[in-house]
């Protein structure tokens, strides 16, 4: 492997938490310099797709290990911590799981349950942490979403999800993950709510995963107030797909606004700032030893999902397109760096 000289330092070298990134595998091992700066800056990794139930399972019977087996062969060479992206998710389940799951619903939740018994249990003491269930909520307001797990098995489906993993690994981390909770007060109530329901019913949920896909004019006193809001249920608080964007969108596939087409050096320093502040909003407001750790969700504004989501520009994450770290990086280093006042 072609080693490159580099300045920085390494995230992961300066945090008394895990600091995380979500990564393609097959991208990442062909990929010399991604898989320098990887290794350098990151001590957990998380899958961006490859460990979702369409790449799992994608035709019924058909387990294909090979992309989650890697990850976890990578992550042990490297000393990183396996977190598990998803159990439960409307958009990755396989249409041969909507087509017969539309029409027998015992079979849907035998089969949820097989399916996480089979999964957790593959990795039980290797994986650490898993996202359960992954947006069940409407993305504005502290609405249920309707989705094919919900109009099948009811609210229920969650609960369970989380039984079933507990069942299959007692020991592993089980998170409630979703979007817009930082800054919609609504949808972050429901999910209290819902954390409050599964604490009086013994549900096993051991944290709240807050995406945390934010833009630069998302105001850092809402999101501080979301994570003290969340922190006080006592559960661990991960950071689980950090990015920040300049432009704007609906929430939908192409729905980009893009306001910005370049970015200026002005642009650069003030996304310094705002990665900075959210380092030490999470190091402030989160208890230590509620700190799951911050994953961000791509590190390298080539490979971030944004611009192909979204169909628009934007610079999201830690890298530039070419690998260099931006100020973003150097706002991320200082927020870990910086002393805050022991808690
Ligand atoms: O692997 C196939 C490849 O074989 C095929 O040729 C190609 C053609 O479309 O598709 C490839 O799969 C793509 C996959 O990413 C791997 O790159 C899928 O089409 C594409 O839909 C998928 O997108 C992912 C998306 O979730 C849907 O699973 C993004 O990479 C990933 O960043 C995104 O992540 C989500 C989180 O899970 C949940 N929160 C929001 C976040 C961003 O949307």
């Amino acid at each position: 492997m072609s080693q490159k000289k580099l300045d920085e330092p390494g995230l992961k070298n300066v945090s008394e938490f895990p600091i995380g990134t979500a990564v393609n595998i097959n991208r990442l091992i062909n990929d010399d310099a991604l898989m320098s700066l990887q290794i350098l800056n990151f001590n957990s990794i998380t899958a961006t797709s490859d460990m979702k139930m369409q790449s799992i399972l994608p035709a019924e019977n058909q387990f294909n290990w090979k992309k989650s087996d890697t990850i976890l062969y990578y992550a042990k060479k490297h000393n990183q911590r396996v977190f598990g992206h998803n159990l439960i998710w409307h958009s990755s389940t396989p249409k041969w799981v909507e087509e017969k799951g539309n029409k027998d619903s015992l079979w849907l939740g035998e089969f949820m349950k097989d399916y996480i018994h089979k999964y957790v249990g593959r990795y039980k003491g290797k994986v650490a942490g898993w996202d359960v269930v992954n947006e069940a909520f409407e993305s504005k307001g502290g609405a249920y979403r309707k989705t094919f797990w919900y109009n099948n098995l009811g609210k229920e489906y969650i609960a369970n999800a989380f039984r079933y993993a507990h069942e299959a690994d007692p020991d592993a981390v089980l998170f409630y993950n979703d979007f817009n909770i930082e800054r919609d007060t609504l949808k972050l109530q429901a999910v209290l709510n819902m954390v409050k329901d599964f604490k009086k019913e013994g549900v096993p949920i051991h944290g709240i995963g807050f995406q945390m896909h934010i833009r630069m004019d998302t105001p850092d006193e809402v999101i501080a107030y979301s994570l003290k809001k969340a922190a006080e249920t006592g559960l661990q608080i991960h950071l689980s797909e950090v990015d920040i964007i300049f432009n704007s969108h609906n929430d939908e596939r192409l729905g980009g606004i893009e306001n910005y087409s370049s970015i200026t050096d002005e642009m650069k320093l003030a996304q310094e700032e705002k990665y900075k502040n959210l380092v030490l909003m999470y190091r402030r407001i989160v208890p230590k030893e509620q700190q799951f750790g911050i994953t961000v969700w791509d590190f390298t504004d080539r490979d971030s999902w944004i611009k192909g989501f979204f169909n628009m520009k934007d610079w999201p994450t830690i890298y530039d397109e070419d690998l260099k770290p931006k100020p973003a990086y150097n706002g991320f280093l200082e927020g870990l760096k910086e002393k805050t006042k022991k808690k």
